[in-house]
């Protein structure tokens, strides 16, 4: 079994100069046995408002909303069990892991689902290290609604410097009056626009009022937006957080632009930072994406105590890059990707009809009476995945990839491709800094994005909107790596 032993650095260790950090560093090589564990999907309640609210029925991994934290190390092999408790398939995506076809979860594409009462076994051997995520790829909207969605976090070699090392998943509910999930998944209007947008956005798993802080530590935050459907832009009032990973890929460290930082659907941000505020004051997190809808997801509560130390640290904030294959530019094939469809934009609903031909619309969706709202190239892939689905575009094994991905809707959309990660060139035709490699790029209302990866990882990978109900409505579309 894996050895457990603290990390982040604890406070203490730090604190105590750097003989702690050492000993953990050569704990970690001793410790590289493969990780082997089991995760249960399973019905289970939640108190998701907190004490004095009612408990929500939820679907959840081991019994907890959201899911335990898998940790894996970069570069170790990794063998994880799925036991399917629910009364459906489900299926287990390791969202932005580069990990061989076979394991991807996409059912009927890359393994046959996970039937009630059974169990599927992941194997992988994680190639980067940074904060992921997982979640069903069967029945998408409503599985992920309900609550399956845990984080994965790939430890790095070489742990990065900071008092503490957290992690916030942040999931959007639509809950009743009685704190019950809302039915209403796959509603045909709301697919066709932003999506289902709950009401309650809870963080790791409860609404929170405040999360402790303490002035002078320096952490390490990884955001990550679980959400069906909310796109986030977070503020921290009084404070200057730096963006040091994208996706779970380190990037150049830099402040977001206006301080805002713009988290859609799927999407990780790993911040970091030192808590300069004052000691006993509170500062909100503040979520403005949506004009007039302004809420505050939590606050940082600093205890009274006096500062852990005088000045920030001198250690740099940024862990080390992964390990990606570069796209050569010069010698790259280009593709364009474009999105179609919605209410309002793309030339309407009505346009869509001619292309719905090919066979995809047979598929799972829903209630939504066999109609799909949204295209990619002219065709609708609808559901989750399924048996027969054509690879739009073929790209030879090894090939260098720019692809320019086309809004021409009114909405906005976090696309996400699978198996690989994409180094973003420009938006709109000017440069994007810093280095960023995504794998789910958030697309605004008639953006158009370069994006340049290598196709080395074969398979047929999907390609989608990560807003689900977008997604189980036909934006959707299959790329093969040959
Ligand atoms: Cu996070 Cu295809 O999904
Ligand atoms: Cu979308």
């Amino acid at each position: 079994m894996s050895i457990e032993f603290s990390y982040p650095i604890s406070r203490r260790s730090l604190l105590g100069a750097g003989g702690g950090f050492l000993l953990a560093t050569t704990l970690r090589a001793r410790a590289a046995a493969p990780i082997d564990r089991r995760i249960v999907a399973a019905p289970t309640r939640a108190r998701l408002a907190g004490v004095g609210h009612p408990e929500t029925d939820v679907w959840a991994y081991d019994g907890t909303v959201p899911g335990p934290i898998v940790r894996l190390r970069q570069g170790v092999p990794a063998r994880i069990v799925v036991e399917n408790q629910l009364d459906q398939d489900t299926t287990v995506h390791w969202h932005g892991i580069r990990l061989p076809n076979a394991m991807d979860g996409v059912p009927g594409l890359t393994q046959p689902p996970i039937k009630p009462g059974e169990s599927f076994t992941y194997e992988f051997t994680p190639p980067d290290a940074g904060t992921f995520w997982y979640h069903p790829h069967a029945n998408s909207l409503e599985q992920l609604g309900r609550g399956l969605a845990g984080a994965v976090i790939v430890e790095e070699r070489e742990p990065t410097m900071v008092d503490r090392d957290l992690l916030w998943l942040l999931a959007d509910w639509r809950l009743t009056a009685e704190g019950e999930i809302a039915a209403g998944f796959g509603n045909r209007m709301e697919a066709a626009m932003s999506g289902r947008v709950g009401n309650t956005v809870t963080l790791n798993g409860r609404v929170s009022e405040e999360e402790p802080a303490r002035a002078g530590e320096r952490i390490r935050l990884r955001l990550v937006n679980g959400s069906l459907a909310r796109v986030m832009a977070l503020r921290f009032e009084g404070h200057r957080p730096v963006i040091v990973a994208v996706d779970g890929q380190p990037c150049d460290p830099h402040e977001p632009k206006g301080g805002r930082i713009l988290l859609g659907p799927a999407m990780r941000i790993d911040i970091a930072f030192d808590l300069q505020g004052e000691p006993g004051r509170r500062y909100r997190v503040i979520d403005d994406f949506y004009d007039g809808l302004s809420y505050w997801v939590t606050q940082l509560a600093y205890d009274e105590k006096a500062p852990i130390r005088a000045h920030p640290p001198d250690a740099p904030l940024s862990p080390l890059r992964n390990p990606l294959p570069e796209p050569d530019l010069a010698d790259a094939e280009r593709h364009e990707l474009t999105l179609q469809g919605g209410m309002m934009g793309g030339g309407g609903m009505a346009g869509m009809g001619g292309m719905m031909g090919g066979g995809m619309m047979e598929g799972g969706m829903m209630d939504m009476g066999g109609r799909a709202a949204w295209a990619i190239n002219g065709m609708a892939m609808t559901g989750d995945g399924h048996a027969g689905m054509e690879p739009a575009l073929t790209f030879q094994r090894g090939r260098s990839m720019v692809v320019t991905l086309r809004n021409q809707t009114a909405w906005w959309h976090p696309m996400h491709f699978h198996g690989h990660s994409m180094l973003v060139l420009s938006r709109n035709g000017a440069p994007v800094p810093h280095r960023q490699w995504q794998d789910t790029v958030l697309m605004a209302p008639k953006d158009a994005v370069e994006v340049a990866f290598v196709a080395d990882n074969p398979g047929d990978w999907m390609l989608h909107c990560h807003v689900m109900d977008h997604q189980m409505a036909g934006m959707m579309t299959v790329l093969r790596v040959a």
